[in-house]
């Protein structure tokens, strides 16, 4: 299977080459898997920041335990989850799928009434664990579209997710940072490429019941 082939390729890129930058359509081809992944209900609870600030890059950096590939990829992605599941955010969707399937958004209200009952129940805790959930399987969607054009990338966790949210001012737009993506092109100098993948066998990991 090619995607095998693909997920073999991949790895958390450290050390990119800088002169190398990925192209806009590839950008973009990355940014619609990221739209395609599915989600909780479909309600998308996240956005992506593209940080292109070159100078803000290097303070992300300086509270990303410095790790380099924050600088050094061609793109940096910053996924958020929202703050709270706003039920203006459950409207916001209901009035989307209502004018892309041409339905009228009154016929989903009973819908929109027992999504905002469930989101409700939930402790503010819940929502953002549940809300950073979706994130994650986004990311692997831009994780695998990288894979599929022969570039590298990068998940991150390994950064100061408060101080991350002050330099790009996220509690005004309502975000917290949950998780990063770095993309470019290997620096030949990376070593890490040329390790052995570590992963537990298949029949460690899958048990059949
Ligand atoms: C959510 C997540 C966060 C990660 N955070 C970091 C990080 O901050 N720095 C880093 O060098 N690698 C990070 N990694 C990379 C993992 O260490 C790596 O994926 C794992 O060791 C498997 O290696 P491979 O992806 O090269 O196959 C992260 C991976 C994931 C999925």
């Amino acid at each position: 299977m090619e995607l095998l082939n693909h997920l073999n390729w991949r790895y958390a890129t450290k050390r990119y080459n800088t002169t190398k930058k990925i192209s806009e359509e590839a950008i973009e081809q990355i940014k619609t898997a990221i739209q395609l992944a599915p989600s909780s209900y479909g309600l998308q609870l996240f956005e992506v920041l593209h940080i292109k600030d070159i100078a803000l890059r290097e303070q992300l950096k300086a509270v990303g335990y410095n790790q380099p590939q924050i600088t050094e990829a061609s793109d940096l992605f910053v996924f958020c989850h929202y703050a709270d599941a706003h039920s203006s955010k459950i409207d916001d969707y209901l009035a989307l799928k209502a004018k892309i399937q041409g339905s009228a958004v009154e016929d989903l209200a009973e819908y929109g009434t027992m999504m905002k009952g469930a989101i409700d129940a939930l402790s503010m805790e819940e929502k953002q664990i549940w809300m950073a959930k979706q994130v994650y399987i986004a990311l692997s969607n831009g994780l695998m579209a990288c894979a599929s054009l022969g570039i590298d990338s990068s998940p991150m966790e390994g950064f100061d997710k408060a101080a991350f949210d002050k330099l790009l001012k996220l509690e005004d737009q309502g975000l917290k940072s949950t998780v990063i993506l770095a993309m470019g092109y290997r620096s030949a100098e990376d070593d890490t490429q040329h390790q052995a993948k570590v992963r537990k066998p298949l029949e460690k990991l899958f048990k059949t019941v």
